[in-house]
């Protein structure tokens, strides 16, 4: 079958904007970092993982979320049957803050751009933000994630109508058990939220996968608890 022009384009768009966001000089962070860190996954997905800030890793590697934090993503994302190839996952601030202290608001007001560019283009049904940053920065509102978390709401980006759907952050989660199971509770709802926005049936979304009855929690399979 002949591939939809439509998505050949949005797939070079997106290249092309990376390309342009690689030599990114809006802010103080260009100058510590050792590469832009733009985002990975399908560009053509219907759900976009947003975080904060790339890390030690992240920075090295050019990639989001490959530490301890990404590991804990990709085995919650394997509980209701997903993989990285099925999602996008970008960050609010696409160069690592130092020490990994805080991202500032003048390099959020500076780097969000680039984060509306990459909605725009994508065009995700459901955007999860992990987190505070990229949860009050996409809902406009101040609330913080302990109040939200797990509370879809509709708001508008890119000119689109969207779903958010505030996590706890993969990397707060890792060291405190209770926010991982309240994580791990908001992550098993996504295949039903997704269903919603895409039609799609949840049991075509949610393959079965080998986790046993009672499952060791994400971050004990990875040997952290
Ligand atoms: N934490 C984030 O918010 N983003 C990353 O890419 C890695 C850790």
């Amino acid at each position: 079958m002949a591939a939809d022009p439509e998505v050949l384009n949005r797939r070079a768009v997106l290249a092309a904007y990376a390309t342009e966001t690689a030599a990114c000089l809006r802010c103080r962070l260009a100058s510590g970092r050792t590469q832009v860190v733009f985002g990975v996954g399908n560009p053509d997905a219907d759900l976009l993982f947003v975080g904060e800030a790339p890390g030690f890793h992240e920075d090295q590697q050019g990639y989001p979320f490959v530490g301890q934090a990404g590991k804990l993503l990709d085995k919650l994302l394997e509980g209701i049957g997903l993989t990285r190839e099925d999602v996008y996952i970008a960050n609010v601030i696409k160069c690592r803050p130092p020490g990994n202290r805080d991202p500032q608001p003048d390099e959020i007001e500076a780097c969000e751009a680039h984060l509306f560019r990459q909605i725009e283009l994508i065009e995700p049904k459901l955007i999860a933000t992990l987190g505070n940053f990229a949860t009050k920065l996409l809902s406009g509102k101040p609330h913080g994630i302990t109040r939200v978390h797990g509370r879809q709401q509709e708001t508008t980006l890119g000119g689109r109508s969207v779903t958010l759907y505030p996590l706890y952050h993969p990397a707060a989660a890792l060291y405190t058990p209770a926010m991982l199971r309240t994580l791990e509770d908001d992550f098993r709802r996504i295949p039903e939220l997704l269903a919603e926005e895409t039609g799609v049936p949840a049991q075509v979304i949610q393959f079965p996968t080998a986790v046993p009855q009672a499952p060791l929690s994400a971050a004990e399979q990875l040997g952290l608890f």
